[in-house]
């Protein structure tokens, strides 16, 4: 089968001069791309790189590939750009990896996702959201719980979270949220701050979805302070220790695969997805944020590094990313003859 890769490589985006330094955090380096592309010409495919953006675009028209696995963090700050290569796809009606722009489009605004996931009974901070200077006044003013953590309100890969996001004082609350305002150019929302255990959970297939692994990400420094900050993720093989599966009490676990497969279902997520949990003081956990395009840098992606930990290998976790796509496209079987079947898990 004739595979397209789409993706956006950190080197080819164009910079803002007073762009923040976690500007190009979210793209994609040489490194995933080629182990993506490894991973499927393993499995018997040939493998098209369409880049992204305009070059996506020209590439798209040109080739005539059967299939597009999806890694595109899309162009631009806004909340939807997640969802700017699956709308192509579909408008072209080329299947395609992972979940549809509204799925996406949806994720990166952690507010709008926090709503529909608590209304489909998932637990979740309490939090509230500041658009504007006025705003910033009244919540500082009110009686929002401290400490609390401030996070811009469409960002992943940890853009815009460091240590100083978790604030102990109201005059600290304003000046995070006026950094935030300045450097990410969008809302930002203040969220109780939840000081248990940091917990991600994988999920890979539909109908039904699987757990692939509930990882803890535990600080090599204990510290009930701890926060899965940019610096941390950076530097992660000095900072956290990986522990998957979790050694969480069972009914713990069994509370977060819940929710975790309820969040899954209710944004209609597809064929996968990772989702972040804070625990609370009693062990509730507590919904963050899922991102139904988890990061897949062989090395250093928290979804990688859980599956091998789970006995799983990149080829095999590529693999059944790419199996469940296909499977939910009536027609291509055929295609699908030609791709080898890896066994995981
Ligand atoms: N309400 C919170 N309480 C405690 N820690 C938090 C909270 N929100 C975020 N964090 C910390 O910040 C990290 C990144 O936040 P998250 O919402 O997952 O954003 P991103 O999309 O950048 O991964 C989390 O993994 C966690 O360590
Ligand atoms: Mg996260």
């Amino acid at each position: 089968m004739k595979i397209g890769l789409s993706y956006d490589l950190k080197s080819e985006i164009a910079l803002a001069q007073d762009h923040p330094d976690d500007a190009l955090e979210e793209y994609d380096s040489l490194e995933t791309v080629d182990g993506i592309a490894a991973a499927l010409e393993s499995l018997g495919h040939s493998v098209v790189k369409l880049s992204g953006g305009r070059k996506f675009l020209a590439n798209i028209l040109e080739s005539d590939v059967d299939f597009v696995f999806n890694i595109s963090e899309g162009r631009g700050n806004y909340r939807g750009r997640e969802a700017q290569i699956p709308a192509v796809l579909e408008m072209l009606d080329i299947p395609y990896s992972g979940s549809d722009p509204q799925c996406l489009a949806i994720a990166l605004d952690k507010p709008l996702t926090k709503k529909l996931v608590q209304s489909a009974g998932v637990h979740t901070p309490k939090w509230e959201i500041v658009s504007n200077r006025q705003e910033m006044k009244e919540v500082c003013q009110d009686s929002f719980p401290l400490p609390a953590f401030i996070k811009p309100a469409f960002e992943g890969s940890s853009k815009g979270i460091r240590i100083g996001c978790r604030v102990e004082d109201r005059d600290q609350m304003a000046m995070v949220i006026g950094t935030i305002f300045e450097q990410y150019r969008q809302p930002v929302m203040v969220e109780e701050f939840i000081s248990g255990d940091e917990v991600t959970v994988g999920i890979v297939g539909n109908s039904p979805p699987q757990i692939v692994g509930i990882m803890r990400i535990l600080p090599k420094k204990r510290s009930t302070n701890f926060v899965y900050s940019l610096e941390v993720k950076r530097d992660w093989q000095n900072q956290v220790d990986y522990e998957c599966p979790a050694q969480l009490e069972a009914k713990v676990l069994k509370k977060i695969a819940d929710f975790s497969l309820r969040a899954f279902d209710t944004l209609g997520c597809r064929d996968f997805a990772r989702l972040d949990f804070r625990l609370d003081r009693k062990g509730m956990p507590c919904f963050l944020e899922i991102n139904p395009l988890p990061g897949l840098n062989p090395k250093s992606s928290d979804l990688p590094i859980m599956a091998y930990k789970m006995g799983w290998n990149y080829q095999g976790l590529i693999s059944s990313v790419l199996n469940a796509a296909l499977n939910r496209y009536p027609g291509t079987g055929a295609l699908m003859k030609h791709s080898k079947i890896i066994k995981v898990g």
